[in-house]
Order: C-alpha cells, then sequence, then structure tokens
C-alpha cells in the first residue's frame, strides 16, 4: 500500500518515498511532479499549503474535495460496517454548509486556531506530521475574526502555545496563551439559543456546523412530544437542549468534560426535565442499565463509541439511535457492533464542515431491524 498526499484520482505522478512503515506493510511518498494532471486540480489559495500540515485538500476544487469525501465515507461504511446500501436513505452526497464569504469558498471557517510557538517565540503552524513550526502571516481557513496576521507579528516568549477561539455569533474573542489556562467563556448562537462554552469545552469549529447538525439530528430523530433522550458525548448539551425545548420530554446529557457539563447545566437551565451528569459515558452506562429511552444520541470522540458502549445502547432497545461521527472508519465499526446487537442504519447524512481538509461529519440513524 502506497500513500501519497497532494495527488487527484487519476493523475500521472512522480513521487518520491519518504517512510517506510513496519515491515514494510505500507509507504508513504511525497508529490515531486505532477505529469498529468486531473482537471479538478487547481492552485491552492494558500501560500503554505504542502508546508504546513493544516490543509491537505487544497489542490482540488471544493466540489471535488466533496466527491473524494463522499467516497470515503462509502468505502468505509461498506468495508467496516458492512453496510446494504440497499436500504439506506442517503443521496450519496457529501452537503456543503453555507459559506463564510461566497467570494471565498470553502475558506475562512476555522473559528478556533492553535498556533505553535517556536524557541523565538514565533507562532506558527506545524509542518505535516512533525513538531517544526510553519512560520506564516495568514491563514486562508481561519475566520477574519482570529486576526491571525496579529497573532503571528506578535512576539510570544517563554509559551509554547497560543490558542484562539472565537465567536462570529457575539462578536467576541477569546486568547489562550501557554499552558496556564484561565476559564474564559463565549457564547455561541446555534437553532435559535445561546450557548455557554468555556475555554476546553466542546463545540464546532466551523460557524454553520451546529445548526447544520442539529437540523440532521432532529430530522433523522424525528421526536415526538415527551419522549425521552439520552444525549451521549454531549458537550455543552447542544442536541439535548434542543430535543428538550421542542419535546418537553425528559433529557439526560451525559458528559465526561466537568467544565463542559457544567456549562450544560448553564444551557438547559430552563428546561425542568432536563439532567446533566458529569461522568464518563462508559461509568453511566453501568449504572444505567434500567432506563428505556425513546431515543439515544451519541456524539462520541475521532475514536468512535466501541463496542461495549453501542452493546450498552443497543440493550436499551431505543426506537432510534442517531450517530453523529467525525471519522467514518470509527463510524463503520461501530455500524457493524450495532448490527451484531440488532440495529441496522436505516439513514445517512454527510457534511463538509472542515473544507480543505479530508475531515468529515456524518450522521447516521440505526433502527431495530
Ligand atoms: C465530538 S464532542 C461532541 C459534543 C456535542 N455533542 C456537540 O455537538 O457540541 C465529544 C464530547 O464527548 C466528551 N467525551 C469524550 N469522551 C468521553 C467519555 N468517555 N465520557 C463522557 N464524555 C466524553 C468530550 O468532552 C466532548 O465534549
Amino acid at each position: 500500500m502506497l500513500f501519497v498526499r497532494h495527488v487527484l484520482p487519476g493523475e500521472h505522478v512522480r513521487v518520491r518515498v519518504s517512510e517506510e512503515g513496519p515491515k514494510g506493510r505500507y509507504l508513504r511518498a511525497e508529490l515531486v511532479e505532477v505529469l498529468d494532471s486531473s482537471p479538478d486540480r487547481v492552485e491552492p489559495p494558500c501560500p503554505y499549503a504542502g508546508t504546513c500540515g493544516g490543509c491537505d485538500f487544497q489542490h482540488a476544487t471544493v466540489g471535488a474535495q466533496r466527491g473524494l469525501k463522499a467516497a470515503v465515507v462509502r468505502e468505509q461504511l461498506t468495508r467496516l460496517g458492512k453496510v446494504d446500501w440497499s436500504g439506506v436513505d442517503w443521496s450519496g452526497d457529501v452537503a456543503p454548509v453555507p459559506d463564510i464569504d461566497p467570494e471565498q469558498p470553502g475558506l475562512r471557517w476555522r473559528t478556533r486556531v492553535r498556533f505553535a510557538v517556536d524557541d523565538e517565540g514565533r507562532a506558527g503552524l506545524l509542518r505535516h506530521r512533525s513538531h517544526d513550526v510553519v512560520a506564516i502571516d495568514e491563514c486562508v481557513i481561519a475566520h477574519p475574526l482570529v486576526d491571525v496576521p496579529e497573532i503571528t507579528s506578535t512576539r510570544w516568549p517563554g509559551v509554547d502555545e497560543v490558542s484562539v477561539t472565537t465567536s462570529p455569533e457575539d462578536d467576541e474573542r477569546a486568547v489562550q496563551v501557554g499552558q496556564a489556562r484561565g476559564r474564559e467563556s463565549l457564547r455561541r448562537r446555534a437553532a435559535g439559543r445561546w450557548w455557554q462554552v468555556s475555554s476546553g469545552g466542546f463545540w464546532q469549529v466551523h460557524p454553520m456546523a451546529a445548526d447544520a447538525l442539529v437540523d440532521a439530528v432532529m430530522e433523522l430523530a424525528a421526536p415526538q412530544p415527551d419522549e425521552h433522550l439520552v444525549d451521549l458525548y454531549a458537550g455543552v448539551g447542544l442536541f439535548a437542549g434542543v430535543w428538550g425545548s421542542r419535546t418537553g420530554g425528559r433529557v439526560d446529557v451525559v458528559e465526561g468534560h466537568r467544565t463542559a457539563a457544567t456549562d450544560a447545566e448553564v444551557n438547559l437551565s430552563d428546561l425542568p426535565l432536563a439532567q446533566v451528569h458529569a461522568v464518563a459515558v462508559e461509568h453511566y452506562l453501568a449504572k444505567a442499565a434500567k432506563l428505556s429511552p425513546d431515543v439515544v444520541v451519541l456524539d462520541p470522540p475521532r475514536m468512535g463509541a466501541k463496542r461495549p458502549v453501542v452493546e450498552a445502547v443497543a440493550a436499551w432497545r431505543p426506537r432510534a439511535v442517531v450517530y453523529v461521527a467525525c471519522d467514518p472508519a470509527a463510524l463503520g465499526r461501530d455500524v457493524a457492533y450495532f448490527a451484531e446487537a440488532g440495529y441496522r442504519l436505516s439513514a445517512l447524512r454527510a457534511f463538509d464542515l472542515f473544507p480543505m481538509t479530508h475531515h468529515i461529519e456524518c450522521v447516521a440513524l440505526l433502527v431495530l431491524s
């Protein structure tokens, strides 16, 4: 197996092998020259593309990027999830979300940027698969509020990173320097509500992401009045808050990060039937075997939920499980565990929340087979 970055399907290229995996199982290679290029190839909008490790799809049109991502989703769910697509409601496409600046498609969306700082105190971004800091004076995917030129023209002696988080909805910016983190909160807006998000707490990076995901979760879950939802890996309570305000039903919110759980308590304080559990999902599931929620939403980190969590969720026999996933391979593995536990993939939505990168977000509906 040979992995080569910055090449497109159908191209004829010259590459240089840069790395060999254990026992020669795979090789990595760098692009040296494009001999015959794809019609989807474009000049990267960023001068640091290829040097900075942040974006790996800048050499393709935004439409072609989505096509590549859709192919990955289908392949991973077929290979790892063993999905039979005949019964699955999915257009096969990765949907775009609205651009921040229609004149700059796929750019200016990154509301949170972590800059690494080099020995001379210069803030930049990391080189691909390296700890080297690439000095930059601009980042074309960063939201204008991040103000990259200001951060990178300032010297930050004695710190190893500068982290900038912004709220375009509230026109606010928080800058955290080095490891000594204060607790700063920003207000974000999604689904017609304001959400408190403190430093360290999770919020989607693309400003349009939260609305897109809430709409997909609600469309697929189709909540009925008074239904009981368990929201696992709930962050600051986004899905649970919308569910509770629309159904008036009971919501149990499970979030392991203490600060995020505290934010969830604030964000859901108008919902009398909402309860926040500031514990690890595994711990909660071990004690909640007797619950019988109507619907479970789960939005785990990149590595997925894994078999024990999937089995415990399926054992509740909810009428629907809505799984929000940022890694299609992890989703594929968990879909296979759900199939063993009696749940099949019924519908899928995929969103291009990270243009210019290979990353992709999926929302999957699983129902009893
Ligand atoms: C991808 S975020 C999703 C947040 C939320 N659903 C949203 O859309 O804003 C995953 C969340 O799971 C939390 N988390 C990760 N591992 C966990 C675990 N084992 N138990 C509980 N929460 C966990 C993280 O702190 C993070 O808030």
